[in-house]
C-alpha cells in the first residue's frame, strides 16, 4: 500500500476545522424559506447519520432529533422541519425517509452532493457540498453546514462554534503520529468505545472510523448505562482494548462510573486507553474527541496496511439495498 494513502487520511482530517468553518458559513447563507418550526429531525445514515448526532448533541436546549432509519416516526407533523443528510443522495434509507415525508406535506430540507436527493428535493431546497469525498470524509463539512443552518432555523449565534472550531484547528497542529502508538495493543483486539452525554458522539465516530477506514472490529458502548448491563459481560478481557472518551465536564456520576472501569479493568490485566483533551468548551472537546477518533482510525489502518479510503464489504450489499430507492418514473429510473 502506497503510503500516500495514509498522508491523504491525514491531511484530509487535519483540514476538518476549514471544512467545518466553511460548511457553517454556507449553511448560515443558505436561501431556504423562512421555516417556522419548533424541531428539526436530522434524517440519514452511516458517515451522513453522523452528523445528526453531532448537531443534536451541540443544540443541547433544542428539539434537534435524529433518525437513522427508512419510515419517519409516525407523531412528526408541520411542526417539524426533516434535514435530509445524503454525501452521495444516493441511500436507500434516507430516500425513502425523504419520500414518506414529502408525501405527508412536511417540509424537507437536503444536505448532499446531488444524486436522486437532488432529484426529489430540487437544487433550490438542497444545500450541496463539495464533491469527491469519500462519505465518512465529509462530516465536517456537512455538519458545518447543518450547523450553520440549524442556527438560521433557531435564531441561535454561531460564534461560540466557530471559536471551538479556531481551537480545533490549533489542536490539530500539535497533534502526531506519536500520540497514536495505542494502535500497538489495539491491532489485535476488539475495540470497545466507551462514551456519554456529549460526547457521545465521538464515541459513535470512533466506533465507525475502526470500522471502515481501518477494517476493524469496533462497538460502541454508552454510559451510565453500560454500568446496568455490558459491564456484566466483561468476563474475557483479553480478547478487547477498551478505550475511554473522558471529559473535563464529567457529571460526578459519570466521571464515578469511569472510575470504577479504570480500577475495575486495571485490576484484570484488561488493556485500555483514556482520551483525554484541553478544551476550552463543550463543543471544542467534542470537535477534538472527533478528530483524535478520526486519526486514531488512520493510524490503525496504516498499521494493518488498509486502504482507509476504500470499502470491501458494504458495497456487497448496497445493491440489494438501493434496489429498494423509491422510483422516479417521470425520469425513466
Ligand atoms: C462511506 C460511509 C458510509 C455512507 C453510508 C451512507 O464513506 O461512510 O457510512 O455514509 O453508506 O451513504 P451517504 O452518506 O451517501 O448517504
Amino acid at each position: 500500500m502506497s503510503s500516500n494513502v495514509y498522508e491523504d487520511a491525514w491531511s484530509t482530517v487535519v483540514k476538518s476545522s476549514t471544512m467545518y468553518s466553511e460548511g457553517c458559513r454556507r449553511g448560515l447563507e443558505a436561501k431556504i424559506p423562512n421555516y417556522s418550526i419548533e424541531r428539526v429531525l436530522v434524517v440519514g445514515v452511516g458517515g451522513s447519520g453522523i452528523v445528526g448526532d453531532i448537531v443534536a448533541s451541540m443544540f443541547d436546549g433544542y428539539e434537534v432529533l435524529v433518525h437513522k432509519s427508512f419510515d419517519v416516526p409516525a407523531y412528526i407533523g408541520s411542526e417539524t422541519l426533516v434535514l435530509a443528510v445524503s454525501y452521495s443522495g444516493e441511500t436507500a434509507e434516507t430516500l425513502r425517509a425523504v419520500s414518506q415525508t414529502l408525501s405527508r406535506g412536511i417540509s424537507v430540507v437536503g444536505i448532499s452532493t446531488g444524486g436522486r436527493l437532488a432529484k426529489l428535493l430540487g437544487w433550490e431546497r438542497l444545500i450541496a457540498v463539495s464533491s469527491g469525498l469519500e462519505p465518512r470524509f465529509a462530516v465536517p463539512e456537512m455538519t458545518g453546514v447543518a450547523y450553520g443552518l440549524l442556527c438560521k432555523i433557531f435564531g441561535v449565534d454561531p460564534t461560540n462554534f466557530l471559536e471551538a472550531v479556531r481551537e480545533l484547528e490549533q489542536y490539530l497542529r500539535s497533534v502526531g503520529v506519536e500520540d497514536f502508538r495505542i494502535v500497538e495493543k489495539l491491532v489485535d483486539r476488539i475495540a470497545v468505545c466507551i462514551s456519554h452525554t456529549h460526547l457521545r458522539p465521538a464515541g459513535l465516530r470512533l466506533k465507525a472510523q475502526l470500522n471502515e477506514n481501518a477494517k476493524h472490529p469496533a462497538y460502541y458502548v454508552e454510559m451510565p448505562e453500560a454500568c446496568h448491563n455490558e459491564i456484566e459481560g466483561w468476563t474475557d478481557l483479553s480478547k478487547f482494548f477498551y478505550i475511554l472518551h473522558r471529559s473535563g465536564f464529567e457529571d460526578v456520576v459519570v466521571k464515578e462510573a469511569f472510575d470504577w472501569v479504570v480500577e475495575h479493568l486495571g485490576g484484570r490485566g484488561g488493556e485500555y486507553f483514556e482520551i483525554v483533551v484541553d478544551a476550552s468548551s463543550k463543543v471544542a472537546e467534542l470537535l477534538k474527541q472527533i478528530a483524535y477518533a478520526d486519526l486514531l482510525s488512520v493510524s490503525l489502518a496504516r498499521r494493518k496496511g488498509v486502504n482507509p479510503f476504500s470499502l470491501t464489504t458494504i458495497p456487497l450489499l448496497r445493491p440489494r439495498l438501493r434496489k429498494h430507492r423509491p422510483k422516479f418514473s417521470q425520469q425513466g429510473d
